[in-house]
């Protein structure tokens, strides 16, 4: 069994959404996880986990500042410990874009940081303009419609791959385990 602390970022709630079904998986296999709003103070310390995970979601190119800034306050004892990053954003819907090596938004993040996490991927988020300020339905419509998706002011669109979510979380566990 092991203890995992699981952080995400997240804007509208579905990077806390895809952590969820991820801790579900891991409580079902008897693993113990807390479940942690990476802007919120933490109150456990790191080394009393036997892996960190962090989940960033990106918004108008970059992922949330709480993110890196969590990263770079915990530098050291990230890279002692078994770690993983995913980044969810909207260019993860299409190849090549839907891998860490070629998305632009985990690179450009990795590069911002010493940090090497033992495993990363991206997924496809969600988009829905119901949510969204006229402002940012505008600029989601353009970027998609700019990429060949036709989504209107109203649209609700997931494009997350949940069996990717899931196999994710199980490399995380069997990583762990083999160290
Ligand atoms: C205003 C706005 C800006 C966004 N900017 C980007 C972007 O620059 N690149 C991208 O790939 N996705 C972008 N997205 C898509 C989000 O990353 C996607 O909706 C994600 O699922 C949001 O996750 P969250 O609900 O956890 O915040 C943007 C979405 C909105 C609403």
């Amino acid at each position: 069994m092991a203890r995992i602390l699981l952080l995400y970022s997240t804007t509208d709630g579905h990077t806390r959404r895809i952590a969820e079904v991820m801790a579900t998986q891991w409580r079902a296999a008897e693993h113990e996880v807390l479940v942690h709003d990476v802007s919120l103070p933490l109150r456990s310390a790191l080394s009393s986990f036997d892996a960190v995970v962090l989940g960033a979601s990106v918004r108008g190119g970059r992922h949330q500042v709480f993110a890196s800034e969590f990263v770079g306050a915990h530098l050291d004892e990230l890279q002692q410990m078994p770690s993983a990053f995913f980044s969810v954003n909207l260019q993860a819907r299409t190849p090549p874009k839907d891998t860490a090596e070629g998305n632009p938004h985990v690179q450009q993040f990795l590069a911002s940081t010493p940090w090497r996490p033992s495993l990363v991927t991206v997924f496809a988020g969600k988009l829905d303009m119901r949510r969204y300020r006229w402002k940012d339905r505008l600029m989601a419509m353009s970027a998609m419609w700019a990429t060949g998706d036709r989504v209107w002011p109203w649209s609700v669109r997931e494009y997350t791959d949940w069996a990717a979510v899931r196999a994710f979380a199980e490399a995380i566990t069997q990583a762990e385990a083999a160290t």
